[in-house]
């Protein structure tokens, strides 16, 4: 069975109140999940375990942000995956545009987080995309192909199930962001599909691919009919309950008319 993907990651913003408050409202718009839906949240971590209580029974996966790439250790500030799986956390988001462009880190240290995420048994949602210069060079499809060769550098095939990638455009994300023409994700969509398939052949071809940046209740039913895209990750628009229930509403309409489905 075909699935969509939906989910938001709430960055720094939602406390643990809030991300409470989020989550009552979101259940009362959305009593129940469609099978062929996944839907997930990635709160802050301080919001993990409450938000773990608030979602018991929704079917909705609670997600972090980052990990640390070992289970234990002198690292001081970072957070084990066995730490977050006390929490209820069930995904791990990697490499998000504002951890490779703000905190500095590289794809070698992605990789290391999706080793350990994925050898204890955590869903890894492993973010990429090129910035407006790498674009403007036309290094775009080369840019994905590095991190997604070097972020998923040793994970058997066998593992790879556990794996969703969002292409989120640098350029894309944000207050400042635009979003791209339905055409340029396409085109970005199928680089990553064929990447994907290379290395991984028809395991490969099947690993989830969500699109992300600027999408909003305007360009979300179109984004979703896009060739290649399986699912959305959505930051500002998700954030309101209401709207991104409406959100969620048009694109599964959408997207069970469409031939994947
Ligand atoms: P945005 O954020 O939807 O607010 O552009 C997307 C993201 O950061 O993942």
């Amino acid at each position: 069975m075909n699935k969509l993907y939906m989910g938001t990651n709430t960055k720094m913003y939602k406390n643990r109140e809030e991300t409470v408050e989020y989550i009552r409202e979101l259940r009362e718009w959305i009593p129940q999940i469609p099978e062929n839906m996944e839907l997930f949240l990635i709160p802050s971590f301080t919001s993990l375990e409450s938000a773990d209580r608030a979602l018991q029974g929704s079917g909705m996966v609670l997600g972090a942000q980052n990990m640390g790439w070992e289970e234990r250790g002198a690292y001081t500030g970072e957070i084990s995956p066995l730490m977050l799986k006390e929490t209820g956390v069930k995904l791990v988001e990697i490499g998000h545009s504002e951890r490779r462009h703000i905190l500095g880190e590289t794809d070698g240290q992605e990789n290391r987080k999706v080793l350990c995420a994925l050898k204890n048994d955590l869903k890894v949602l492993l973010c990429v995309g090129e910035t407006a210069e790498e674009k403007d060079g036309g290094m775009a499809d080369a840019v994905l192909r590095s991190q997604i060769s070097a972020g998923l550098r040793s994970v058997p095939v066998g593992k790879i199930s556990g794996v969703m990638i969002a292409y989120e455009p640098v350029w894309a994300i944000g207050e400042q962001g635009t979003p791209p023409e339905a055409g340029y994700i396409r085109q970005r969509h199928a680089a990553l599909k064929e990447i994907l398939g290379e290395l991984y052949g028809k395991a490969g071809r099947k690993v989830p691919i969500l699109y992300g940046g600027s999408v909003n209740e305007k360009n979300a039913e179109t984004l979703i009919a896009v060739p290649y895209v399986d699912g959305l990750f959505i930051g500002r628009s998700a954030w309101d309950a209401e709207r991104f229930y409406r959100i969620i509403v048009r694109v599964y309409q959408k997207w069970c008319t469409l031939p994947v489905c």
